[in-house]
């Protein structure tokens, strides 16, 4: 069905199109070339009125509306669409545009479902479905789980538009392909994910295994506080590493330093002391998190499950540590795997895991700051340069995409871009991102919770998706407040009433 012409100016990458009804911004419509059938994406839509433009007053302004009403060619419907390529092309999975730029006066098409079904839900257990696409319902939208544990993804959106429901099912999904995944989970969101065998964990770190300068931050002495981070360095010996009772030998190895500063360097005594303190809140406060004798963190992990880390009760130093901790064991260890299977002999340290795993960090801003360095950014960033080689994918979650290092985050090869006002998260999408276009940024103010904009290697073509929602859980709802005074407040008639009818039992059994 023709719905439209091409007029105006056009490029091989855009036109202008006037239509006989409004296109909806991420509508695809077929341009009938005499090349070949081209599919287009509505970026931009305008409508105007003959009548009702330059209208100077009320009463000229119902009038106009008259007459606007009666005469079929008072509205224009206009739209920019972008040209993605030849239609028999996509469904290949090239992308070929024309260079050629459609003439003026080219039909334009609705497109229909078994055009843009092919493109959009491939074939192939690569390709999972994760929703639909927002203006062409009927179609489902694939994603290439492949691409993303190769060459990473970025799910970036304002809170509460749903990042962490897109990574429950992305998690969903790959279990069901028996994949493995490990979620590092800031905010306790995803230890209620309704799937069977999930690996529940709480992150542990053992301090043998730091060096000295990690201990003093899961320790929480502070940056500035150099006296302190010294006596630790000098503390912080192998004999103490390879002692038993570690904390106790490490205290006395603070204290001989006191000790043997006393006379030339008083300030000693204090700083040794508050080291000290660190170590003993260090047994007390942190002892879940801080275990000298766990043997073996990553051991913890399975493959071939959905593995949810529990970090959520460490502070943001101590949980920097332990994601720099797990990512570098990580990575050495995927590349163990791959050298194992190459050289094909024993190794002294046989890997832990044989197949490619699926990283997610959470809150990354924290994780991978812009213009902050930190362990985690250092390991994050090795592995999303290196990572593809060895199977090891990370998807980086963030409402912040301002705060987020540029260089890691153009690394993504996909991105989920979801709804996103300010505009400096935008620019930075934007210079991050080449495959995104201005036009289809400027789409984010617009969009609703689940509505998603895909770009990348995941998907043939960008598009503007419905993630379906993963209902079986409870994580990141809004708290809501005035359902739960109700309930209180009638919980507390309840009470009050029951007591009473006590009191008045009692008062009869007198
Ligand atoms: N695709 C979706 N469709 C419908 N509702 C959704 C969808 N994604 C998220 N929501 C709703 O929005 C809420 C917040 O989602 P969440 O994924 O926790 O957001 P974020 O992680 O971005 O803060 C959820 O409680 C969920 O009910
Ligand atoms: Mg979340």
């Amino acid at each position: 069905m023709i719905i439209g012409y091409v007029i105006g100016e056009s490029k091989p990458t855009r036109i202008t199109a006037l239509a006989s009804r409004a296109l909806s911004i991420g509508e695809y419509v077929i341009i009938n070339s005499d090349e070949g059938k081209i599919l287009g994406l509505v970026e931009r839509s305008y409508v105007s009125s003959v009548a009702l433009s330059d209208v100077r007053n009320f009463d000229e302004a119902v009038e106009s509306k008259e007459i606007a009403e009666i005469n079929k060619r008072d509205k224009g419907y206009t739209s920019q669409i972008m040209i993605l390529g030849f239609l028999d092309k996509l469904q290949k999975g090239q992308s070929i545009v024309p260079a050629i730029p459609p003439l003026p006066g080219t039909e334009i098409l609705e497109a229909s479902k078994k055009d843009l079904e092919k493109i959009f839900g491939p074939d192939g257990n690569e390709w999972i479905r994760i929703g639909s696409l927002l203006r062409n319902p009927e179609i489902d939208a694939k994603i290439n789980i492949n691409k993303i544990v190769a060459r990473h993804v970025g799910i970036l959106a304002m809170t509460g538009m749903g990042k962490s429901n897109l990574v429950s099912l992305l998690a969903k999904q790959i279990d069901s392909l028996n994949g493995t995944v490990i979620i590092f989970d800031y905010h306790d969101d995803y230890s209620n994910l309704a799937i069977p065998r999930i690996n529940v964990i709480d992150a542990k770190i053992n301090p043998r295994l730091l060096d000295a300068e990690s201990l003093g931050e899961v320790l929480e002495i502070r940056d500035n506080a150099s006296i302190q981070q010294r006596i630790l360095r000098m503390a912080f010996t192998k004999q103490v590493k390879e002692s038993k009772d570690f904390w106790m030998v490490l205290n006395d190895q603070v204290e001989e330093i006191i000790q043997l500063n006393k006379k030339d360097k008083k300030e000693y005594t204090y700083s040794g002391g508050r080291v000290q303190d660190k170590i003993d809140d260090a047994q007390h406060k942190f002892s879940d998190i801080l275990d000298p004798d766990v043997v073996d963190p990553i051991g913890l992990i399975k493959e071939g499950r959905i593995n949810v880390l529990n970090i959520s009760s460490l502070s943001e130093k101590q949980a920097n540590v332990a994601v720099s901790y797990y990512l570098q064991e990580l990575l050495n260890d995927r590349k163990e795997s791959i050298r194992a299977k190459n050289a094909k002999q024993t190794k002294k340290r046989s890997p832990r895991f044989g197949t490619s795993i699926f990283v997610v960090i959470e809150e990354a801003h924290v994780f991978i700051p812009k213009g902050e360095d930190t362990q985690a950014k250092y390991w994050a960033s090795k592995i999303a340069r290196e990572g593809r080689k060895f199977g090891l994918g990370l998807a980086v979650v963030s409402q912040r995409p301002r705060s987020l290092d540029p260089n890691i985050l153009s690394q993504m090869g996909s991105l989920a871009i979801m709804k996103i006002v300010q505009e400096d998260d935008q620019s930075q999408i934007t210079s991050a991102a080449e495959s995104i276009s201005k036009n289809l940024i400027e789409q984010l103010t617009s969009l609703n919770v689940g509505d998603a904009i895909l770009v990348g290697q995941w998907a043939n073509l960008p598009s503007i998706v419905h993630i379906q929602e993963v209902k079986e859980k409870t994580m990141g709802a809004d708290q809501n407040a005035v359902t739960e005074w109700a309930v209180a407040k009638k919980f507390e008639g309840i009470a009050k009433e029951s007591t009473q009818k006590l009191i008045q039992k009692d008062l009869l059994v007198d």
